[in-house]
This record gives structure tokens, C-alpha cells and sequence, in this order.
């Protein structure tokens, strides 16, 4: 590790368990920046037994000396940003002076949930099972050069009139695609006016503040949301989301260059879920992937929808590891798999009855997939209570050295349970990131 920065990236489909690793990692660094999505992510994080769900704020914000940075490459939906604000000032966490938004954020309206909403349920089109946010068409806003940024919504002349332009024309499309009932630009400019009064001490440059602790030694983490699947270039398109969640989304999304950052580390479950419609390899259909739905809590943090679950898929994390440049990976959620006495692992990928071991950019393709299996052996010992790698069942080590083997990225980290404490370092990952302390 050069520079003591690190991009904490989702290996899979998102719901890797980021939030609980940014948590503990942060312990190590001065600064967490997001950089992508927007209140369609959800973190969970368990300390001390109580439960927070962070959307927008970074998880470095539940350590007292951290900074936590909101990127220019987030799209921000301002009440959603004040409720959490809210949120945390009620369990007792400072947000004030700790919290700093990017004036070149962009802005969520509700002409985004307007059109996202009637878009997802309009005939004729591909249902994407979005988190309904608002997301896609504030994406598709910034790119059309159409949308509203932070530092324009603190200047109230030029949010009233965005705001007044931006739901004539939106009106006119939604009413005239979906039917819908056109909104009142006057009563969204009387909330949003406000909101931008309680959001203004919030916003700075944060590029200048980011760059300027990396120039003071300080160690900066840039944390991802979703994951590397739904990656708008390199996911499962258009099953995705609409930002760049791989780690090259940390540069752009923050205003750091390419040669600041020092390592990448990958968070994968130990076996695979998703989120929403797309294909999905290893996707278990019968009683096994309730079973791993069941032991896994695996329910959206945001929609409370049931994740689809699978065996954990090899050639993706390779594919995954290679787009993101990954050094260290982290493995979550062990646990789950404690019972288990045999563990098939997808190995490669079958397709129109030919071996391929690269991820197909094609969803046909995605779809036809049929993974070859290898069984490991399970361990069928509980690991929640364990706390040093050596410790683990033997089994439970093997299939991490085959993970590691088989993916091409260290493992650094191993988690067997949801809070701060069910975490083992490895040796070397514990040393690299002791180097990272400023
Ligand atoms: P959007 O990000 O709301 O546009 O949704 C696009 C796709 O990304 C959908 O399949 C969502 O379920 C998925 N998605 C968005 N955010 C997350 C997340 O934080 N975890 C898992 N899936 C997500």
C-alpha cells in the first residue's frame, strides 16, 4: 500500500456486508468518502447489539473522529439526506462538522420518483426492480446535462425556476407516457427551498477537502455502494443500477486522480446474492437457497425484499477482482454456511454445451449460463464466536484458500457475524493496514 487510501468495493450484486466492514475498517482511517448511488443503498451496522441503517451517510460517521464525505458522484435526494441527519443526531451521534456534501453532488427531485415509478410498471418496458429512489432518471438528468447539482439548489432563484422548467416538461412526458398526475412545482419549491437552508452547512468542495488530507498524510477510505455486478458499465446490463459502483467510480465520483489510490478491497459474501430482476448463475430456486435466505436474514435493508440467494460464483468474483483491481478481499458472512456438510461452489460457466471462464457480456448469454459445480467440504461447527482465522474449522480454512486460489485476490479479512467484533484479520492485511494509520 502506497498512499493511505483504500476503496472498499461490493464484489458481488451489493449487500456484501460493506456497511459493517467500512465500520471496522474505519477504525484505521481519518476520512470515508462515498462515491456513487445515492439513498438506494442501505448499511447495516450492528454495534454493541443497536442496529443503524445508514442510506447516504457514510459509515464512518458511527466513529467520533471520522469524516465522513458525500462525492460529487452521488446523487442526493435532500430530505431523504436531512431525515438520516436527523436520524443519527437522535441516537446521539455528531453529524456537525463531520458531515460534508459536495456542491457538485446532484439533486433527487420528485419528478425522478415520478417517472421511475410510472416507468417500471409502463407495458412494453424492462422491468429493472429498481429501489424506486429516483436514482436512474437523476442519473439520466446529469448526463442529458439536465440536472440540478447541490451548489445550484443553495441559490433559490435558480432552484425556482429548475424546479418550474424541469415539471413542465416532466409533467408533460409522464402525463402523456404513463397517465400521471402532473406535480405542483410551487409546493415542491416551498420543501425543497427549506431543505436547501437546513443543507447548506453541510456543503463544501469536498475534492479540495479530500485532496488536501491526502496531502496531510491522512488516510481517506472511499466506500462503495451496490456492488461490481451493478456496475452500469461492467454489471449485468441493464440489470443494474446507474452509477459507477466499481472502484474506478471512486475517482470520478470524488475528485481524486488514479495514482491516490493506494489498494482495493473487495467485500464477497461466501456464497452469492441479488436484489431485483436479472440473471443470476447460481441462483438456487428450491428449499437450499430458502435455506440460505433464512439463516442469512437475507431481506433488502432498503425494500425489505427477499434476496435471491446461490452458491457462491467463482468466475464472477475472478471477473469482478480483475475490473476493480482488487487486492485484499474480505469474506462475510461464514456463518451461514456453518451447518452445511457439503458446499458447491460454481467453478466455471457452460454455455451452449462449451466450457467459457469469462463473464459473458450478454444477458442471453448471462441467462444460459449453466455453472459447474465442485462440492467442498463443510465444517458443521458454529463460527460466530470464533475471532482468530487459525481458530476456524479446518474445513472452513480450505474454502477460503480455495476462494483465495481460485479468485486471484488475498484474503485479509473473514467475518462471521454481523457485528463489529465477529471480524479476524489476517496477519498481513492487519499489518497493511496498521501502515495506513495517519
Ligand atoms: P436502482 O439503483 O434503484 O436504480 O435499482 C437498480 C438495481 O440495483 C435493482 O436491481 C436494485 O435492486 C439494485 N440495487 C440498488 N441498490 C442496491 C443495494 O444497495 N443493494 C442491492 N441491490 C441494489
Amino acid at each position: 500500500m502506497q498512499a493511505k487510501t483504500a476503496v472498499v468495493v461490493g464484489a458481488q450484486w451489493g449487500d456484501e456486508g460493506k456497511g459493517k466492514i467500512v465500520d471496522v475498517l474505519s477504525e484505521n482511517f481519518s476520512v470515508v468518502a462515498r462515491y456513487a448511488g445515492g439513498h438506494n443503498a442501505g448499511h447495516t451496522v450492528i454495534i454493541g447489539g443497536q442496529k443503524f441503517i445508514l442510506q447516504l451517510i457514510p459509515c464512518g460517521i458511527l466513529r467520533p473522529d471520522c469524516q465522513a464525505v458525500i462525492g460529487n458522484g452521488i446523487v442526493l435526494d435532500p430530505i431523504a439526506f436531512l431525515r438520516e441527519v436527523g436520524k443519527l443526531r437522535d441516537l446521539g451521534v455528531n453529524v456537525d462538522k463531520q458531515v460534508f456534501v459536495s456542491n457538485r453532488a446532484q439533486v433527487i427531485l420528485p419528478y425522478h420518483r415520478m417517472i421511475e415509478l410510472a416507468a417500471e410498471s409502463a407495458p412494453g418496458r424492462q422491468k429493472i426492480g429498481t429501489t424506486s429512489r429516483g436514482i436512474g432518471p437523476a442519473y439520466e438528468d446529469k448526463m442529458a446535462r439536465n440536472g440540478l447539482r447541490v451548489v445550484d439548489m443553495l441559490n433559490s432563484n435558480l432552484l425556482k425556476t429548475h424546479i418550474q422548467n424541469a415539471c413542465h416538461e416532466k409533467n408533460a412526458i409522464a402525463h402523456a407516457l404513463f397517465g400521471t398526475e402532473p406535480l405542483n412545482p410551487a409546493q415542491i419549491y416551498e420543501e425543497y427551498v427549506k431543505a436547501a437552508e437546513q443543507l447548506a452547512p453541510f456543503v463544501t468542495d469536498t475534492a479540495y477537502l479530500l485532496n488536501q488530507a491526502i496531502r496531510d498524510g491522512k488516510s481517506v477510505m472511499f466506500e462503495g455502494a451496490q456492488g461490481t455486478m451493478l456496475d452500469i458499465d461492467h454489471g449485468t446490463y441493464p440489470f443494474v443500477t446507474s452509477s459507477s459502483a466499481t472502484a474506478g467510480g471512486a475517482i470520478t465520483g470524488t475528485g481524486v486522480g488514479p495514482t491516490a489510490i493506494g489498494t482495493v478491497i473487495g467485500v464477497t459474501k461466501a456464497y452469492v446474492t441479488r436484489v431485483g430482476e436479472g440473471p443470476f448463475p447460481t441462483e438456487l430456486h428450491g428449499p437450499e437457497g430458502e435455506d440460505l435466505r433464512a439463516r442469512g436474514h437475507e431481506f433488502g435493508a432498503v425494500t425489505g425484499r427477499p434476496r435471491r440467494c446461490g452458491w457462491l460464483d467463482l468466475p464472477l468474483l475472478r471477473y469482478s477482482n480483475m475490473v476493480n483491481g482488487t487486492e485484499w478481499l474480505v469474506v462475510t458472512k461464514m456463518d451461514v454456511l456453518d451447518s452445511l456438510a457439503e458446499i458447491p461452489v460454481c467453478v466455471g460457466y457452460e454455455i451452449d454445451g462449451k466450457r467459457v471462464d469469462t463473464m459473458p457480456a450478454d444477458v442471453r448469454g448471462l441467462e444460459s449460463i449453466k455453472p459447474i459445480l465442485t462440492t467442498l467440504k463443510g465444517w458443521q461447527e458454529p463460527t460466530e464466536q470464533i475471532r482468530e482465522y487459525d481458530k476456524l474449522p479446518k474445513a472452513a480454512q480450505e474454502y477460503l484458500r480455495f476462494l483465495e486460489k481460485e479468485s486471484g485476490a488475498r484474503i485479509g479479512m473473514v467475518s462471521t457475524g454481523p457485528d463489529r467484533d465477529q471480524t479476524m484479520a489476517l496477519p498481513d492485511f492487519a499489518q497493511a493496514l496498521k501502515s495506513l494509520e495517519a
